[in-house]
């Protein structure tokens, strides 16, 4: 899978030409892979209209408010996401934990409400660049997907995909080494087996974020546990973001 995260860039305008550039460019995908815009939830009706045309092509919002309904002014729903076409919903971005202070047990609750909506959730995880220099990563990391989703049932994790997103490699432009990146996901995918079982840990898709470009893509994707990517500022670049989609394969 190769994600899109807009964040809150574009207007619709910008934002639609920009999905149509994308869309008139050749990238054969696989039956297995995915490609996902995420704009921001103000485009997610029109953008839906254009992307669902093309096969292994899907929808998601960056956000979603943890209760189904009720008088929650400003905010959005699960279930109003789903019946705007929306396939994913990306949870747990530490721009989300660090400026909207959601820490594990809300961000639990938002995957359930998500979950029971009949979305598909994209759950980002990923240290700071101090957690990493003291060697905590791989603790704080396994501790962030226990403590928001190890109460899903081992069926849930078939709508479930991670993002491993180190917070000192998000919009920096310094990426992970391939190392870095393949040490962390295999990580992961431990933890997840010895919670729920090597099956679930092993279809898991772990994406890896953290100034993803077409120039890193390819040996970042090669590695064993990277399943793709979640992409920021380069997926607001047309010929940058099918140049990371083309690394997939
Ligand atoms: P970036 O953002 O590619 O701009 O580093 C990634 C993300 O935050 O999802």
């Amino acid at each position: 899978m190769v994600a899109g995260n807009w964040k809150m860039n574009q207007q619709l305008a910008v934002g639609k030409a920009l999905v149509k550039a994308i869309l008139a460019q050749e990238y054969p995908l696989k039956s297995h892979q995915e490609v996902v815009f995420a704009p921001p939830f103000i485009h997610l009706p029109e953008v839906a209209d254009l992307i669902h045309q093309k096969e292994n092509h899907f929808l998601s919002a960056q956000n979603c408010h943890q209760e189904s309904s009720g008088a929650y002014t400003g905010e959005v729903s699960a279930d109003m996401l789903k019946s705007t076409q929306v396939d994913y919903v990306i949870l747990g971005h530490s721009e989300r934990r660090q400026y909207f202070n959601e820490g594990p047990a809300l961000l639990a609750q938002k995957v359930d409400t998500a979950l029971a909506a009949g979305l598909k959730v994209i759950f980002c995880v990923g240290e700071s660049l101090e957690l990493r220099e003291t060697g905590q990563h791989n603790d704080y990391v396994g501790k962030q997907v226990a403590d928001s989703l190890f109460h899903l049932p081992n069926e849930a994790f078939a709508h479930l995909v991670l993002a491993y997103e180190p917070i000192w490699a998000i919009g920096t432009g310094k990426t992970a080494s391939k190392e870095q990146a393949q040490a962390m996901h295999a990580h992961i995918r431990q933890v997840v087996a010895t919670a729920k079982g090597a099956e679930v840990a092993d279809t898991l898709p772990i994406l890896y974020g953290g100034s993803v470009k077409p120039d890193n893509a390819i040996e970042l994707f090669a590695q064993a546990d990277v399943d793709g990517g979640l992409i920021g500022g380069a997926s607001l670049k047309a010929d940058d973001f099918v140049a990371i989609i083309k690394a997939m394969s």
